[in-house]
């Protein structure tokens, strides 16, 4: 079944779909994004998504192109145009096509895309053994709560990551725990789960969201609160959390193993309440 996208009111083949070189997208990296993780056919936390891409629009001072509303109808017409069950929703909107100026153009439309694809299945290995990340000082600029597709930075520390074997970064600045290439990242101390808070220096993440959630619901302590390099080093368990990923278990850090080596208890519960919440809101059971 070939993959239909989205692009600018119309539906067609992948192959099919062409953005003009010009477009700011290309040229300057000058639009914002989001990733939805779609389970059963339905959008997770769709509402969250679209909250966070209107703030993303916002701080890029481009005019959101759609109502909440319109955005919904788009998104469940890509994910019934399209084969899977389990879809990550791809969803950008750049500040259109113009003659190469850092100014904003003054009547470009905006470049709106959407694309569904097949949600990777977690490999059971990782949740069963946790993955290896390695750290880095986090040298991304100071607007990291913007989903902005300048990515530059984040890629580069991804493919460091990857050639140093790992499948995240845990990033630092200023001795202070920030996030992953793509993910956020939780600390468990002595069973208390603590993340580092909001701020200009990470993304608000929608399954950091949901993660603070159940872990309110199933009664685990929690402080949202500046943690430290040490703090994070010496974690008794560390985990990712991202939409493609869900949460998973950081089990050594720079050839460390964090805590036992092992995927812990608290991570453990949280992601038994995750599948919950899964299938609470989608009827459906774990695409792992
Ligand atoms: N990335 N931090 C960064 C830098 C991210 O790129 C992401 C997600 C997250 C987690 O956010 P959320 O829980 O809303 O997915 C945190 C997506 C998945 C991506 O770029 O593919």
């Amino acid at each position: 079944m070939a993959q239909i996208v989205h692009l600018n009111g119309s539906f067609l083949p992948l192959e099919e779909a062409r953005v003009p070189v010009l477009d700011r997208g290309f040229i300057f990296g000058d639009g914002v994004y989001e990733v939805i993780p779609v389970y059963g056919r339905q959008p997770f936390y769709l509402e969250a998504h679209l909250a966070r891409l209107g703030r993303s629009l916002a701080a890029i001072r481009l005019a959101n192109p759609h109502t909440d509303a319109e955005w919904g109808a788009l998104v469940r017409e890509t994910i019934a145009r399209n084969g899977p069950d389990h879809q990550a929703l791809y969803l950008q909107v750049t500040r259109g096509a113009a003659p190469r100026d850092h100014t904003f153009p003054k009547d470009a439309t905006p470049t709106v895309f959407l694309m569904a694809s097949p949600l990777k299945p977690i490999p059971p290995e990782q949740l069963e053994h946790g993955v290896a990340a390695v750290s880095f000082a986090d040298n991304r600029w100071l607007r990291c709560d913007i989903k902005s597709t300048s990515l530059l930075g984040n890629v580069l520390l991804r493919q460091a990551a990857a050639e140093a074997g790992a499948a995240e970064c845990v990033l630092f600045r200023d001795g202070r725990l920030t996030e992953g290439s793509a993910s956020n990242i939780f600390v468990v101390r002595s069973g208390v789960l603590l993340a580092p808070p909001k701020s200009n220096l990470i993304l608000p993440g929608i399954t950091y969201d949901v993660t603070l959630e159940l872990a309110a619901r199933g009664g685990i302590p929690t402080e949202v609160r500046e943690v430290s390099e040490g703090e994070t080093r010496g974690a008794d368990e560390l985990w990712l959390s991202s939409s493609t990923r869900e949460v998973l278990p950081i089990t050594q850090l720079d050839d460390k193993p964090v805590g036992t080596g092992r995927p812990g208890p608290v991570f453990r519960r949280v992601h038994a309440l995750f599948q919950a919440r899964k299938r609470e809101l989608s009827g459906s059971a774990a695409h792992a």
